[in-house]
């Protein structure tokens, strides 16, 4: 016999979708359980997004969760285009009447987030096996699971698919009620996470003819850098030596600006696609995060995405419970839609005038340090890259 477990609303995958969503329904005093495939040791650690947008900061501090990130955040007002070997600073400050970005890894508010919940009492399940769906389009939804070998079944009123890309939550959505639509890049980017300060206050995206490369950080100590690689590189070619000579040439700069060196911790390889699921909602089920839309990384949107989903969730429950009032639910699709495809447009465009394209001819690449040129000399141009950048309003 499995074992029932009664809630409000059960959510899958303990990524920032599923645990922003679980802690805010905490806070209205609506229950919920989270279901999670791996441990809590490996969701903590996995090195992923490191760009907070205003409003995700602004969520996190409201939620109680804000803390930690406030300390040890690294508050952004700006980034730099570097094409042609030199530098354009985009002034977000200026641009967006005082907004910025925080710099605080995926890891570290997945850390936070845990650790609200389960002080709260949470009910927090990792390294849960066999999770699938059923009765998604009935009142009465139930998740099966297996944990420590016993069979375990979750009766609920709605059911949050927070489980990523490669989760179960959309393939258990009958075949014809949604539409993907799909755009799988020709690279991917190898990623390297280093043990030096990095070499630049903010973020650099360079335009280079060798491809892209991206400096990045985590903290003062840590420096993040990325180089657009092929889609498939295999990362045993790649030594330590000859990552940071290609970052120093792709990086270069004619001010003598100089990239330093350090210990690399951890390398890989991220393949790059945009993807949006039409409706994110079926019956009792809602998709929230990369469950329903994957950005590629250029434009640091995914992890505040996520979130974002996470939040219009939570207040059409909010809205269900205390009112009774379905109607946010009913279009909670809609509602996130018109958002995620603005973010998507921006990725995209971010994506495509920063990479090379192996299909691409010499008007391609003067188009692309046109667009460089324009986006670094027009304030017009300037202010839109820097309104998407440090994120648009929720609604
Ligand atoms: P996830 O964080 O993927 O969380 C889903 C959770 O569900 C996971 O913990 C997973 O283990 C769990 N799960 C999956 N299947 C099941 C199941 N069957 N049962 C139970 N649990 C399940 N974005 C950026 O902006 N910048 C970046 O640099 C960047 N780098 C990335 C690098 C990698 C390798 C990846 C994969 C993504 C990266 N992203 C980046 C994207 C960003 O990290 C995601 O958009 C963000 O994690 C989405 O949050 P989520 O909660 O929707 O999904
Ligand atoms: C990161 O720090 O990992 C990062 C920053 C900016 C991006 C993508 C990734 O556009």
């Amino acid at each position: 016999m499995a074992k029932i477990q009664r809630t409000q609303v059960g959510i899958i995958g303990a990524g920032p979708a599923g645990l922003v969503l679980s802690q805010l329904l905490y806070l209205q005093g609506i229950e919920s359980i989270v279901l999670e495939n791996r441990s809590r040791h490996y969701v903590e650690e996995r090195v992923r997004a490191g760009v907070l947008e205003q409003g995700t900061v602004d969520l996190l501090t409201d939620m109680g969760v804000g803390e930690r990130m406030k300390r040890e955040g690294l508050v952004h007002f700006g980034i730099d285009l570097r094409f042609k070997g030199q530098g354009h600073r985009i002034d977000f400050h200026e641009l967006t009447g005082g907004k910025g970005i925080t710099i605080y890894a995926q890891a570290e508010v997945v850390k936070d987030l845990n650790n609200a919940r389960l002080a709260a009492g949470g009910q927090l399940l990792f390294e849960v096996d066999n999770v699938s769906i059923r009765a998604i389009d009935t009142a009465k939804p139930q998740i099966r699971y297996r944990k420590d070998d016993a069979d375990c079944e979750v009766h609920c009123d709605f059911i949050a698919g927070c489980d990523g890309f490669h989760g179960i939550c959309r393939p258990s959505i009958p075949s014809g009620m949604l539409t993907e639509y799909e755009r799988v890049y020709p690279f991917g980017w190898l990623g390297i996470l280093a043990q030096v300060p990095p070499s630049c206050d903010e973020l650099i995206y360079a335009y280079h003819d060798h491809g892209f490369a991206l400096l990045s950080m985590r903290t003062p100590e840590i420096s993040r850098l990325y180089l657009q690689c092929q889609p498939d590189e295999d990362i045993s070619g790649w030594s330590d030596d000859k990552i940071w000579h290609e970052l120093h040439t792709r990086l270069a700069a004619s001010s003598g600006w100089t990239l330093t060196e350090g210990l690399v911790l951890q390398k890989g390889v991220t393949g790059m696609r945009s993807f949006v699921v039409e409706p994110m909602q079926y019956g009792r089920l809602y998709l929230a995060g990369d469950s329903a839309h994957i950005v590629p990384p250029t434009g640091a949107k995914g992890l505040n995405l996520a979130v974002a989903d996470g939040q219009i969730l939570a207040r059409g429950l909010e809205e269900y419970y205390s009112r009774g009032n379905r109607q946010m639910l009913d279009h909670y699709s809609e509602i996130c839609l018109r958002r995620v495809w603005k973010v998507q447009r921006f990725s995209w465009w971010m994506t495509s005038m920063l990479h090379r394209f192996p299909d691409e001819n010499p008007f391609d690449r003067r188009r692309q340090l046109a667009e460089l040129d324009y986006v670094t000399s027009s304030q017009a141009a300037a202010r839109t890259l820097a309104e998407n950048y440090v994120g648009l309003p929720l609604d």
